[in-house]
């Protein structure tokens, strides 16, 4: 059979794979403990799930239109009003499958054959393939764990061409966790306002940040930057919604349109029932999300405190989302039952083989020589995990 060049030339998601690893191994009664998935552990929230059994009740169940229904939609508008100081019309807003959608959809309208599109390492493993697979070429942008994984200016200036048409900004970020400043993003925003790309801001976290800051966008601090700014973000990881699948992108007309006739002769509307339990959940108030926030605080504060004292590893401070990012280039050098550990990758295959223990390796990141491990998980998984690694690092010679 022929598979398309399209697809030969991208990966599956490495994260998904883990994971899927992982839960293969636990329903074969093995006891792994899976830091893999990008998926917070708590349930979603009672209100948002009764919305949605009350619209299956009431029989609404059938298509919609495909950026969502207006009262969604205007519920979404309400939300960057009141949150984040952006206006938008009902006709700048599509609600999509999720944020990984809407991503999706942005790059096949923005991206023709050649074109560039700058993606910040270390980066969330979908935005270079999903990139490849509009038939552009990501360009990345390294940023130092000693910056604090984030990029600088002249970073962003130096990998501007002619060809880029996009350039995808992530705080808090997956994986490193990295909360951009205002005058980072300021400084950034300097630098794109000399060129004519569109910005792609992905603000999935914005609501798990521990920093005490107030989250802000590129466009809070560069409102100017509006007619070419695409705002993503979703519930998934605010409300603990990843398998309802609701997410959304705002933006400017033209490319929401362009967006919307992609998503019109693929997915149409996201399911009708899910849009009834976002509006319950952009309307009911942000408490629940502030108690899953001050829970995943108290396991950041745990996992910082257990690789502090683990010999080779070292976790910068994780600001936002559910990630720790730990350093392990000090571990790939040493013996593992007389052989060199040697990589990332190996290091995961060992902890996830011999110590149950599921990681993600650094490198499917853009970042070799780092392991990611999502806290999104109980204390009690933690401790155990956390325990599993240690003894994995006392075991190296
Ligand atoms: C940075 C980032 N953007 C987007 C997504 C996708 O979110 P959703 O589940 O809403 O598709 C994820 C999920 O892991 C993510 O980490």
């Amino acid at each position: 059979m022929k598979i398309s060049r399209r697809a030969a030339a991208i990966q599956p998601s490495p994260t998904l794979a883990i994971t899927a690893k992982a839960k293969a191994m636990v329903a074969q009664g093995i006891d792994v403990v899976s830091f893999g998935a990008g998926e917070p552990d708590f349930d979603t929230p009672e209100h948002v799930k009764d919305a949605a059994v009350a619209a299956i009740g009431a029989g609404f169940t059938k298509y919609t239109a495909t950026p969502g229904i207006p009262e969604l939609r205007r519920a979404i508008a309400a939300k960057h009003e009141r949150e984040n100081g952006l206006k938008y019309e009902e006709s700048e807003i599509i609600a999509t499958v999720g944020a990984k959608h809407a991503l999706y959809n942005a790059f096949q309208a923005l991206v023709d054959e050649g074109d560039e599109v700058i993606v910040v390492a270390p980066y969330w493993v979908s935005y270079p393939d999903m990139v490849k697979l509009a038939g552009g070429q990501p360009v990345i942008v390294e940023t130092r764990v000693e910056d604090g994984f984030v990029p600088s200016p002249d970073a962003i200036r130096a990998a501007l061409t002619d060809r880029t048409v996009a350039v995808v900004l992530n705080s808090p970020s997956n994986p490193t966790g990295a909360v951009w400043s205002r005058e980072a993003l300021a400084g950034i925003a300097r630098v794109l306002e000399g060129h004519s790309c569109t910005i792609i801001t992905d603000d999935i976290y914005e609501h798990l940040i521990y920093t005490g800051e107030k989250f802000i966008n590129i466009l809070n601090v560069a409102p100017q930057l509006r007619d070419r700014t695409l705002v993503v973000n979703g519930l998934s990881k605010s409300f603990s919604m990843t398998g309802w699948r609701i997410g959304w992108a705002a933006g400017p007309k033209p490319l929401i349109a362009a967006m919307q006739k992609i998503q019109d002769q693929s997915t149409s509307n996201l399911t009708s029932f899910v849009q009834k339990a976002a509006i319950a959940a952009l309307t009911g108030g942000n408490a629940c999300v502030e108690r899953m926030r001050v829970k995943f605080d108290e396991r950041r504060q745990y996992v910082q405190k257990r690789f502090a004292a683990m010999p080779g590893v070292e976790c910068a401070p994780i600001g936002g989302a559910f990630y720790a990012f730990a350093d392990v280039r000090a571990l790939c050098p040493k013996h593992y039952k007389g052989q060199a550990v040697g990589s990332d990758t190996r290091l995961a295959e060992i902890l996830l083989e011999d110590f149950l223990v599921a990681v993600v390796p650094g490198a499917p990141f853009g970042a070799p020589g780092f392991m990611r491990l999502s806290f999104a998980t109980s204390m009690e998984q933690l401790e155990k995990g956390l325990d599993r690694i240690e003894s994995f690092v006392q075991a190296l010679s």
